[in-house]
């Protein structure tokens, strides 16, 4: 899919696709135009592809429709046994094809996605990806690549020429098997323009039957761009905060809250009907969201099993935990309770983390600050008890517990020796929604 694509990163991608794939396994090039605007992208290029080794179609969408509907629309004209979509500013290396197509043909329930590699949006030079990270998500929906884990490595057995089983997809590039796609409900036609496509795909694979695999032995160039270039009719946050709306109340269950308390705003988007897709759900009888948390994403961010989620407030102040928008290693802060979730949303998980997305709350000093850094769920300095009666939160290894900042640091939480104050009274309380 194009629009306004420059001449040449569209021709790039063209001629790589034809240049270095064995002909005998391609059967078409589609290309389907939502609707650019620039000349050269009508009868010049219509013309120019006409001489190519290979059949190239141009499908012009009649309005702006985003990339999932002129997605469908070049699916539904496609001819081939197995679908590949690439974005319209790529690069593929030799060899790219062959190894996507030979783990479909093993197992047809099988997506494939090619390792992304990075051509520059500034000089187009060509930089390899690594095979070492995979697809996850945050609280907030957003698509993240992040290191891929000790437990995917253990299970290729060392081995970085096997395909690695990916929690997500981020969307651009994958090779899927046509009736495939069509039988797992090829994207959601309810989602506009472009956002959350790639989660919705994800999570439905995954939980619908299907497996998604980052295939290490075929690599694909794309041009990351640092911002998106492209107009969003409707406006790009409410476009993609209804898509993410779409895909969590279909396919998330309850744990859909942790994306509307970290985002309250969400809720207020309308986001139609989706009683389509919960049929699909139905029939192609899915697995729970839980199921795939607990199976295919063990290191997703959102936990398995909680006991609060929301704000963390104290008794006597009434001010709130606050991760104020700081990083790994910094302290934890406490602010006025604005109920708005965002930096104020902390998770208590069963495991007894205080979380704030894949931070972890963590002590290694008496009388000192609570410091966030990167769960790493071997308990340490990061478990913390709660007592539901006394309302204290103490921290186990240090035996202290959480009390207001001290004279000092005025915005900053410190640890003391328990006492009964009401200083170390924190009330944990699951947010709810619309309240
Ligand atoms: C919050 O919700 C979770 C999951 O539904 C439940 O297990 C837990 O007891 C609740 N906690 C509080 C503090 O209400």
């Amino acid at each position: 899919v194009f629009h306004n694509e420059a001449w040449s990163t569209l021709l790039r991608t063209v001629y790589s696709v034809i240049n270095r794939s064995p002909h005998h396994l391609l059967s078409e090039v589609i290309l389907v135009d939502d609707a650019s605007e620039r000349d050269f992208l009508k009868a010049a290029l219509e013309n120019y592809v006409k001489n190519l080794e290979v059949p190239v179609k141009i499908i012009r969408m009649e309005q702006r429709s985003g990339l999932i509907r002129a997605r469908l629309r070049g699916a539904a004209a496609s001819k081939g046994q197995v679908i590949t979509f690439l974005d319209a500013h790529c690069e593929c290396t030799l060899g790219w094809l062959e190894p996507l197509l030979a783990r479909i043909k093993e197992d047809r329930k099988t997506v494939v996605c090619p390792i992304i590699d990075v051509i520059s949006d500034d000089t187009f030079e060509y930089m390899a990806g690594s095979d070492m990270t995979y697809g996850g998500f945050n609280w907030k929906l957003n698509f993240r690549w992040y290191p891929v884990p000790q437990r995917e490595m253990d299970r290729r057995k060392g081995d970085r020429t096997l395909p690695v089983r990916t929690p997500t997809m981020a969307g651009g590039l994958f090779s899927i098997d046509r009736n495939y796609f069509e039988e797992i409900g090829t994207y959601d036609a309810g989602m506009d323009i472009w956002g959350g496509e790639n989660l919705e795909m994800s999570f439905r694979i995954w939980q619908c039957g299907g497996s998604l695999e980052i295939v290490t032995c075929s690599h694909v160039g794309h041009v990351f761009r640092k911002a998106t270039p492209y107009t969003f009719p409707g406006g790009t946050g409410h476009v993609i905060n209804k898509n993410n709306r779409r895909l969590a109340e279909v396919w998330m269950d309850e744990f859909k809250d942790f994306f509307y308390i970290i985002s309250p705003g969400v809720v207020k988007v309308d986001y139609g009907d989706v009683s389509v897709r919960k049929a699909l759900r139905e029939n192609l009888k899915c697995k729970p969201f839980s199921w795939y948390l607990e199976n295919i994403y063990p290191d997703s961010q959102i936990p398995r099993r909680y006991y609060s989620l929301g704000e963390i407030r104290n008794v006597e102040t009434n001010q709130c935990l606050d991760n104020m928008g700081r990083k790994e290693n910094e302290k934890v802060g406490i602010f006025n309770c604005h109920g708005m979730g965002g930096n104020q949303v902390f998770s208590y998980t069963a495991d007894k983390e205080i979380r704030t997305d894949d931070l972890c709350l963590d002590v290694s000093r008496l009388n000192g600050p609570v410091i966030m850094l990167k769960c790493h769920h071997m308990r340490g300095n990061q478990l913390w008890e709660y007592d539901a009666e006394k309302l204290t939160l103490r921290h186990v290894n240090s035996n202290q517990c959480l009390d207001e900042p001290s004279e000092e640091d005025k915005m900053v939480p410190t640890m003391k020796d328990c006492s009964e104050s009401r200083s170390q009274q924190w009330l944990l309380r699951n947010m709810t929604l619309g309240a």
